[in-house]
């Protein structure tokens, strides 16, 4: 298997990355379970972006600085704004259906937006963004497209040329033929998503294991702001309900997070109410929710007439009928659950990593643009704009880099029967409990010094067992989740303040300088100095 340009991950990222790059690179994409499965099918809400005269690229930056809690990189904010309208402009060409009015395409309004900026495809514009990528990503004859191949490590190769490390491949699990493969490419690309699995309650999908994060650190690449982990105010609690995102569109149209009692309590917490950024608004039903007892609040559009909810959320009102929730009528019973990984691999702003060859875009990458809290519908403009800007860099230098050695065979001479099962996924019940009641909405010194003795405690039952046991997607992840939270838990204790979506009832304010949290692993070598912080 050998490719010029090797992608880990076939979301929104990963695909857009694939197309941009020129026909005559051959690219495999890989993608851990079936092409769609990641974050980008799921998105609801929309795309931010300055697409109407009203709005202003300053306007759009401004808002984005002021979510991200002092800490977004203004370069980074002000690359990706002043490409929003470009990146619209390709998807578009590619034949996304975004919503239109009479007027143009509908623009929708969320938290922290200070104009109506979102264009989106009624509430399920994920479908319509992969739809579109995935198909011309099947019909282009220079990708090919590998389902369930789980990536598991990077490989690494010393360059004759530099005398620098640089990224060669990956070895990579075959879940269909159940064996490890290796893929050898000049360039490496991760786009695998966020971590969010990490928590018990979550809005991501299954494959949400932090995977990219996890390898990227292993091949000696610094981590940023890990700590910054985005709770989505509102999920739908329901025993059956798993992992459904009530849109916060629906509060940009008017809906009003309510208490049992049908009180309206968000303006006791932010001048902008339901429309404040998004750490205030999880923390303050977190809040709510713990000073009354209750298992949930409730967000009510039911002064919306039936007609306008059947054209803007179509797929909100049928998901809440499946459990007997008439939206039009009624409130809707929602929980905070783990949303977004504003931390990850740090980046410049073509997408490269610390290491050389191997490039990091989407939610598995730290651009400096989300800041210690990512204002909504920024992530799948990140998605574009770097994964064209990557694309460009790979174009520029491709030409020049050698062909990859083959890797040394996967070693699997250790591995012996085991009771592998129970024991991996009580680690993963165990882990994502611990994260979730420690390292969740509000921390502590003590709960967090709680999670650090888990997780070694975990880390190194891991270690004991991972060479032992036969390879398999749970334990893979397993593996990647214990990393991540370690880097979450080493992040948030490194932090003595509060600040965004990190919250200490130790350090309840704000320090006067805002900093980055950069974590360096133990092999980094400091081949580029990336990333300058504001
Ligand atoms: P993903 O789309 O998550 O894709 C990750 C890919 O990597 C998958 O193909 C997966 O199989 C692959 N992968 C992972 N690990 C491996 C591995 N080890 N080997 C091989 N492949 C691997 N953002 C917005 O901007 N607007 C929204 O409206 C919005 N709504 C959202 C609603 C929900 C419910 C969720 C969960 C997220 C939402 N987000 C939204 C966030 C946004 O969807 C994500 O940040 C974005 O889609 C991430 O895209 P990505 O390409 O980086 O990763
Ligand atoms: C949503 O639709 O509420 C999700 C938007 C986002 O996460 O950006």
């Amino acid at each position: 298997m050998n490719f010029d340009v090797l992608v880990i991950g076939s979301g929104a990222a990963g695909l857009s990355l694939a197309l941009s790059l020129p026909k005559h690179l051959s690219i495999a994409v890989l993608s851990k379970g079936e092409i769609k499965e990641g974050s980008t099918w799921y998105a609801q809400g929309g795309i931010a972006a300055v697409l109407d005269d009203q709005d202003s690229i300053e306007a759009h930056v401004e808002d984005t600085l002021a979510a991200g809690g002092g800490l977004c990189h203004r370069d980074a904010v002000e690359f990706t704004v002043k490409n929003s309208k470009a990146a619209i402009e390709w998807l578009i060409d590619l034949g996304v259906d975004f919503t239109k009015e009479e007027q143009g395409y509908h623009l929708t309004r969320e938290g922290g937006h200070s104009h109506r900026r979102i264009i989106h495809s009624a509430d399920a514009t994920g479908k319509a963004v992969h739809r579109s990528l995935g198909s011309a990503a099947l019909a282009a004859e220079n990708i090919s497209i590998f389902a369930n191949h789980v990536a598991l490590d990077l490989c690494k190769e010393a360059s004759a040329d530099t005398q620098r490390y640089r990224c060669s491949g990956a070895y990579v699990f075959n879940r269909e033929k159940d064996c490890v493969e290796r893929f050898s490419a000049k360039t490496v690309v991760l786009a695998t998503g966020g971590a969010s699995k990490v928590y018990l309650y979550t809005s991501n999908p299954d494959g949400a294991s932090g995977d990219g994060i996890a390898m990227a650190w292993r091949a000696g690449c610094r981590v940023a702001n890990m700590e910054f982990n985005q709770f989505h105010p509102t999920c739908l609690y329901h025993p059956k309900a798993k992992s459904y995102l009530v849109t916060e569109a629906l509060r940009g149209e008017g809906a009003k997070l309510r208490l049992p009692d049908g009180s309206r309590f968000m303006h006791n917490f932010h001048e902008l109410a339901e429309l404040a950024p998004r750490d205030v608004v999880a923390r303050a039903i977190d809040h709510e929710m713990k000073r009354l007892g209750s298992d949930c609040v409730y967000l009510d559009i039911s002064h919306k007439p039936r007609e306008f909810l059947e054209q803007h959320f179509p797929t909100a009102m049928k998901r809440c009928a499946q459990f007997g929730i008439d939206i039009a009528n009624e409130g809707i019973p929602v929980v905070p659950a783990a949303h977004y990984t504003c931390g990850g691999i740090m980046v410049d702003d073509q997408g490269r990593t610390d290491l050389d060859g191997l490039y990091a875009i989407g939610e598995c990458s730290f651009t400096g643009l989300h800041g210690a809290n990512r204002m909504a519908s920024n992530s799948l403009l990140e998605c574009i704009v770097y994964a064209h800007s990557a694309a460009l860099d790979i174009t520029s230098c491709i030409d020049e880099l050698p062909e990859p050695q083959e890797a040394a065979p996967w070693d699997d001479s250790q591995v012996t029967d085991s009771d592998e099962d129970v024991v991996i996924s009580h680690n993963w019940d165990e882990l994502r409990r611990f994260m979730w009641d420690y390292v969740g909405i509000v921390r502590t010194h003590k709960r967090l010094e709680r999670a650090t003795h888990r997780i070694k405690l975990l880390q190194k039952e891991i270690e004991e067992y991972y060479s032992h046991y036969k390879v398999s997607n749970d334990l893979i992840e397993l593996r990647n989740l214990a990393v991540v939270a370690e880097l979450i838990i080493r992040s948030a204790s490194q932090r003595k303040e509060s600040r965004g979506l990190h919250y200490s009832l130790d350090y309840p304010s704000a320090s006067a300088i805002a900093q980055d949290t950069i974590l360096m692993p133990s092999n980094f070598s400091g081949q580029r100095q990336i990333v300058a912080i504001d």
